[in-house]
């Protein structure tokens, strides 16, 4: 029997009824601060990954699902190597949005010199080869938005205005939520602040683990998040960013919280919140849910370096994505349904005979906006019912030989079990204002 890849999922259901509504609000919410749908590709060159998200960073390294087309994957086996390849041909699977709209942007010149900024969000599927666990998938699903164009700290505010909002509209109250917040520096200062940190792990390099000694030549700000505990007591005397921003860097992220403040908007500092990707400049944010052990539901940041990375003019962004599959497993945990009731119909039921008479009745009522379903099997009338029963119908339409010799139809309410007849001229309209 064919099976499912591990860490992926099927939707179906209540799932993807809680996934359109994540999409709905969404789009009404974004919306309303002015951000525009977008979809990129599942697939983009790898180097528009490499560039943007980084070659040290354990996506582009480790995680990242490549793609070869049918005709070149014996020849990549063969050599055992892709160097061959021209850039067009090597593929990956996006494990995150916004490299991909950046690209967008860059190509279709979404954010012009001296233009206004570019808002744009999106829902889709993303790929990382994680491990498998709870709330840790290889296919799964984020809601995002990118704000291309806007330097100014009321646009990293508003982001998190905007995310905290969001997770309010899918059922979460805010005390239910941790916000974190940093800023991770600039070009102008966290080079220097890198250097630190790499000299802070190499002096204590017999205490730390190999995966840090590593990180320390390759991405050293990632050891402040190493899952070894010793690590991360070690690096608690590294130095923290906040005593190596520059004044530019300083001034921003004091005007970022002014504004959080002003806002409401509760949130805890956290120095070495340093997040997974490498095009990350000054704000960062995370959002996790205190009573549920899923992970981050959501974060995000300014990177204002990454136009530039994907061969665009020097452009800043900010933005944030938020895993579905995560927000849906918190949600259940603290007993809020986000799925809704599945949607109810109205089901016509027929005599074997009156069969035509039913499919003009089912158009009709699908033509007046009713959910609306029937009998394709050639079911006995007291099997209908109770596949109306079954499909959570709250009307049943009748059509017996009698009725509609008489051109009516028996209308029927499921749960009272009142019956009423109605010309069938007028089933339609009778029906539409009742359910
Ligand atoms: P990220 O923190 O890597 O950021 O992912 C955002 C969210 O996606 C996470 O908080 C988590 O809820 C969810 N997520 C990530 N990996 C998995 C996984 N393997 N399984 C289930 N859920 C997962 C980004 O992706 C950035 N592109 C966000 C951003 C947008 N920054 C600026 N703009």
């Amino acid at each position: 029997m064919a099976q499912i890849i591990q860490g992926t999922e099927d939707l179906y259901g209540a799932d993807m009824r809680a996934w359109q509504r994540m999409t709905d609000i969404a789009r009404e919410l974004f919306g309303s601060y002015g951000f525009d749908p977008i979809e990129t590709p599942a697939i983009e060159q790898v180097d528009t990954f490499v560039h943007g998200i980084g070659e040290s960073t354990d996506v582009v390294r480790k995680e990242m699902f490549r793609v070869f087309s049918g005709a070149l994957l014996p020849e990549v086996m063969e050599r055992g190597s892709e160097a061959h390849l021209k850039p067009r041909q090597r593929m990956a699977l996006r494990p995150e949005g916004t490299a991909g709209v950046v690209r967008s942007a860059v190509e279709n010149n979404f954010v012009p010199q001296g233009g206004a900024p570019a808002k744009l969000w999106y829902a889709e599927a993303m790929f990382r080869g994680e491990r498998p666990q709870k709330g840790r998938l290889r296919q799964f699903h984020q809601v995002g938005l990118e704000w291309l164009g806007a330097p100014d700290p009321a646009a990293d505010a508003e982001c998190i205005i905007v995310l905290m909002e969001y997770f309010k509209r899918l059922g979460f109250d805010p005390s239910q939520l941790r916000l974190v917040i940093n800023s991770m520096g600039d070009a102008s200062c966290r080079p220097a602040y890198r250097d630190s940190v790499r000299q802070f792990i190499l002096d204590h390099a017999d205490e730390m683990c190999e995966d840090c000694l590593e990180r320390a030549e390759l991405n050293p700000l990632r050891a402040f998040d190493c899952k070894n505990a010793h690590c991360r007591e070690v690096m608690e005397a590294a130095p923290k960013i906040d005593g190596a921003l520059c004044d530019d860097c300083r001034a921003h992220y004091a005007q970022v919280k002014r504004y959080l403040d002003e806002a409401g908007i509760a949130y805890e500092e956290d120095p070495t919140l340093v997040r997974g990707l490498d095009y990350y400049t000054r704000t960062v944010f995370e959002v996790e849910v205190t009573g549920a052990k899923v992970g981050a539901i959501g974060g995000g940041g300014r990177y204002d370096g990454l136009m530039e990375l994907e061969g665009g003019k020097p452009t800043p962004g900010i933005g944030f994505a938020v895993g579905f599959e995560r927000i849906h497993l918190a949600l259940k945990e603290l007993g809020i349904d986000l799925a809704g009731e599945a949607p109810g119909c109205v089901y016509v039921a027929c005599m074997p005979s009156e069969r035509s008479a039913a499919f003009s009745a089912t158009l009709a009522l699908r033509q007046a906006g009713v959910r609306t379903e029937a009998d394709y099997q050639g079911r006995s009338l007291k099997a209908q019912f109770k596949q109306a029963n079954r499909l959570g119908a709250r009307l049943c339409v009748v059509l017996g030989t009698d009725e509609v010799a008489a051109g009516v139809a028996t209308v029927r309410d499921m749960v009272s079990h009142d019956q009423v007849q109605v010309p069938l001229t007028e089933l339609a309209s009778f029906v539409a204002e009742r359910v």
